[in-house]
């Protein structure tokens, strides 16, 4: 487990940096990321390089025992590259450019950009990579940030066809599978297939769904190329691209496999300022964040990464610069959020940045330094963490979980793309559930339905309308009961309702069959437990008899030895009461918790971790039965507080 911080020697005086570099090390921590926006720097004019600055950069930190993490700079491609090629930049929607002057202007499907981004990692790896002072690359920085994942040039349209092409063989294939009759929108040909932007009002929802897809394919296209060109030059050499949270633009699985740890950057506060959670509970929360938000994509970043390496690659240390509001988090969340990461079996944690910087863009960002070079709150904060660290010693592995959840970026797309309700949202919906696990205490890997489910006693499915036959099959061969959302098998991979209706596929593991779907305002219809309305409901032609039914006597829960069936939105509560009648493991919590507190294990040790608003009395909630003795903190926490203990 190591901890990091984000570094831009080029923005600091040089005489300052080995005093930078000497206080990082002093502070506990090991690497420093640098290098990922500084192209300009590097190469001031085309085939110009300028190393030296660098070179005594990369000296000055490793010199002081820090381990480098070299980003590629291709998120900033310099204004003379621009200039020289403009086809390099992305277009909006109508194909207006999308000009130079902040960063991430470029377009994955431009064969220019491939190019000259194939050139610079070049130059770079053949600089650096045999230095012993660098231990990790990252390509590129944030794929997709700024919505930037898709581009209507003409690289992207050109590309689009060919991939089209390469799916469908024939034109007449790709019209019956998008239904283009439907409005006359057939095609004689692929030369005439436009992206499905800008129109004049929804486009055909098959090309839409192919259009992500291309867009999303473009991206690991992209990062192949680099990972591949630091390979080649490299060797084994570990690699990496920073993700980020609450992103649903492109595949991250394919992305991930691709790189040797999967890291992403977790910002708690601008994240749910940003989220779709109610004015009370983004209140509640305004200073610890959500607390199932960084745990989700703990869990879903672990789930895809090459063997469960993951970590942060960036931690937020005070206010952001970029959400709606930007308030301070309450002290002690830093460390908190630092161990959150490490409950979920992070390698790494590093802080974004080292100093606020006085100029441009970020000023109002907060850093562990503050512009006059004063230590603020969060390096405080580092500094506890790297002694709870040492407290804890060996913190052993993050083992599979017995419940898994499935996250699939083309269910997210689909919901986007036919929502057929203002209130029904993908991600919405996966957090009732992931929240109501963690209301249990119970760990959760999140992994595609792709994914293998051997060892896996419950799987959640919350709600995936491209559900495949490949996973019912591999439900059937393992012990996992399945737990299935509205609208799960309700489309075929080419978005159309599937032969024997919905749920499709579920249908070899339960006689059920959707004869109408609809979607409600809020106060319309309650669920019997109470808690959320029920936004979306299902009429189901069955000869079983549901578990649950809502007030008008419909059925809402289906289940059978395999699998349970939710035919309308549910509330947590449901989702807590069927978890805890389907799951038969072992629960760290006596009842499910009430409030702000979280709980994890791993290893041998069990994470308290309190988001507030209110404090916690651990006695009254852990079993006691498994908690041991404890490590870092005690029973009582007050809002950002933690403890650890030893499990029994
Ligand atoms: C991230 C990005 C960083 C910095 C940071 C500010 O999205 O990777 O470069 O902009 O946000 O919070």
């Amino acid at each position: 487990m190591k901890l990091g911080v984000c570094y831009y020697p080029e923005h600091w005086p040089e005489e300052i940096w080995a005093d930078d570099a000497a206080r990082m090390k002093a502070l506990g921590l090991t690497t420093v990321r640098i290098g990922e926006f500084a192209w300009s720097r590097i190469e001031p004019e085309p085939g110009r390089f300028e190393w030296e600055w660098l070179d005594r950069a990369v000296d000055t930190l490793s010199g002081a025992g820090m381990q480098i993490i070299m980003g590629t700079p291709t998120a900033t491609p310099p204004k003379w590259l621009i200039d020289a090629y403009p086809d390099v930049l992305a277009k909006d929607a109508h194909g207006r450019v999308r000009n130079f002057g902040s960063r991430r202007h470029y377009s994955f499907s431009s064969t220019t950009y491939r190019r000259e981004s194939a050139r610079i990692v070049e130059a770079m790896a053949q600089r650096y990579g045999l230095h012993p002072g660098i231990v990790m690359w990252q390509t590129d920085n944030e794929y997709g940030c700024h919505d930037t994942v898709e581009s209507n040039d003409d690289d992207a349209r050109a590309g689009f066809r060919v991939w089209l092409k390469e799916r469908y063989g024939d034109v007449g294939s790709l019209n019956t599978a998008w239904g283009t009759v439907f409005w006359s929108q057939e095609y004689r040909s692929f030369d005439e297939i436009d992206p499905p932007l800008a129109t004049v009002t929804e486009p055909t929802p098959a090309h839409v769904m192919d259009w992500r897809r291309f867009s999303s394919d473009q991206v690991a296209v992209y990062n192949q190329m680099q990972v591949d060109v630091l390979r080649q030059n490299i060797g084994a050499v570990d690699t990496t691209h920073n993700f980020m949270g609450h992103f649903t633009e492109f595949d991250h699985y394919p992305v991930a496999a691709q790189v040797n740890v999967s890291t992403w950057d977790s910002y708690p506060l601008g994240f749910l300022e940003m989220a779709w959670w109610d004015d009370q509970t983004k209140l509640n929360h305004m200073r610890t964040g959500h607390p199932d938000f960084a745990a989700f994509h703990h869990d879903l970043y672990r789930g895809m990464a090459r063997a469960g390496r993951f970590g942060v690659m960036e931690q937020q240390p005070g206010p952001v610069n970029w959400a709606g509001f930007n308030p301070a988090p309450l002290d002690g969340m830093v460390r908190l959020w630092s161990l959150e990461a490490v409950a979920h079996g992070a390698e790494l944690v590093s802080y974004f940045r080292w100093r606020q910087a006085p100029f441009a863009q970020e000023q109002m960002h907060a850093g562990l330094n503050r512009p006059d070079n004063v230590a603020d709150q969060a390096y405080h904060e580092a500094a506890q963490v790297a002694e709870d660290l040492a407290a804890l010693g060996d913190i052993g592995n993050a083992e599979q979980a017995d419940i898994a959840l499935v996250y699939d970026y083309e269910a997210h797309w689909a919901h986007e793309i036919q929502p057929q309700s203002r209130n029904f949202r993908h991600d919405r919906l996966t957090f009732s559930f992931y929240s109501a696990l963690r209301r249990l205490g119970v760990n959760v890997d999140v992994i595609s339905q792709h994914h293998a489910l051997d060892g896996y006693k419950l799987v959640l499915v919350p709600s995936s309308p491209m559900i495949s036959e490949s996973f019912v099959e591999r439900a059937k061969k393992s012990d996992a009961h399945i737990v299935a959302g509205p609208r799960t098998g309700s489309r075929t991979e080419n978005f159309a309702i599937p032969e024997a209706l919905a749920p499709g596929p579920l249908q070899t593991l339960m006689g059920i069959k959707v004869a109408l779907a609809e979607s409600l305002r809020a106060g319309a219809e309650h669920a019997p437990s109470g808690g959320d309305d029920i936004i979306w409901r299902e009429f189901i032609e069955t000869d079983l008899t549901p578990l649950e039914v809502s007030s008008d006597g419909n059925g809402t829960v289906w289940q059978n030895a395999d699998l349970t069936y939710l035919s309308a939105w549910p509330t947590e509560e449901t989702l807590i009461g069927l978890v805890s009648d389907l799951y038969d493991g072992t629960p760290i919590v006596s009842k499910p918790i009430e409030g702000g507190l979280r709980i994890r294990r791993r290893g041998g040790y069990i994470y308290c971790l309190n988001y507030g608003p209110e404090a916690a009395d651990l006695d009254s909630v852990l079993d006691g039965s498994l908690a041991g003795r404890y490590v870092l903190g005690s029973s009582l926490l007050k809002a950002g507080e933690l403890a650890v203990l030893t499990a029994k």
